[in-house]
């Protein structure tokens, strides 16, 4: 239970002056998030530069070995840094992505394909399965996107090397859809299960993790009318699911 500020308790159960100073803590968190917000924005520029230039730079041919592993480790370490500071923006305010319909299994899709040279670097086996006519969402695709992708890095960082990924795509009991995102990694304590949407919350080494993966997953899936929930056999795997409730017709 590393670096938990938060933990699940009713209300009701706080003496009022410790409830006071919970609101006025809550008041001071939400002020550093707008701050934050603005800070985050100016550091994404430069590191999408850095990004870009060391992609570029890998590109030239006959580069010593060496140089291209440290030019590579730039790299490597400016994505970490913009995906963490990705979500750490969409934490503090949401991106404007409600326009059109979605296909949700393509979206999932888009987001593997996309990390496929993450997966093949961790050899990683993929299973992908995706139901047909299923119901669209109405809106949220960014949203959408970075849910799976916050979930499968949680996944292949869980497994380490090796392992299965399974992805699916289904219609729900109640009519709506249900994605879950299965891995073969050490799965999640009991005592652990109880804390892992809370902000903050990592069990990854200082400078790994920020803990805001989950808390940021289940605040985006719930603006979207879903749910987000994990189930996990210590030792066999996890499985996360999202469900969506049904079209209004
Ligand atoms: N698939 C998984 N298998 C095992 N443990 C998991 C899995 N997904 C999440 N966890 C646990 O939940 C914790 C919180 O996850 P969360 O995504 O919120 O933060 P993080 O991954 O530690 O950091 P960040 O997402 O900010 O890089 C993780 O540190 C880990 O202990
Ligand atoms: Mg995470």
């Amino acid at each position: 239970m590393k670096n938990s500020i938060f933990h699940t308790r009713s209300d009701a159960d706080l003496p009022d002056k410790a409830f006071l100073d919970l609101l006025a803590f809550n008041e001071k968190m939400a002020e550093l998030g707008r701050i934050s917000a603005g800070i985050i924005h100016e550091v994404n520029t430069p590191l999408s530069v850095i990004i870009s230039a060391a992609q570029l730079v890998m590109q030239e041919e006959g580069m010593p070995e060496a140089a291209l592993e440290m030019v590579e480790r730039i790299q490597q370490e400016a994505q970490r840094l913009s995906r963490m500071t990705r979500g750490i923006l969409s934490f503090a305010r949401r991106d404007d992505d409600s326009a059109g319909e979605i296909d949700i299994c393509r979206t999932i899709h888009e987001v593997v394909t996309f990390l496929k040279y993450e997966i093949g670097k961790r050899s990683v086996q993929v299973e992908e399965l995706y139901e047909e006519h299923l119901p669209l969402l109405p809106g949220g695709g960014n949203r959408l996107r970075q849910v799976i992708l916050n979930l499968t890095m949680n996944a292949l960082q869980a497994m380490g090397r090796g392992g299965r990924l399974s992805i699916s795509c289904s219609l729900g009991t109640n009519g709506g859809t249900d994605i879950r995102i299965s891995d073969t990694g050490p799965g999640i304590s009991p005592d652990s299960m109880a804390f892992i949407f809370d902000p903050f919350y990592t069990t990854k080494k200082e400078g790994e993790g920020t803990g805001l993966g989950l808390f940021v997953s289940r605040n985006l899936v719930t603006e979207l009318d879903g749910s987000l929930s994990a189930q996990s056999l210590p030792g066999a795997g996890t499985t996360f699911t999202i469900t969506f409730p049904p079209p209004v017709s």
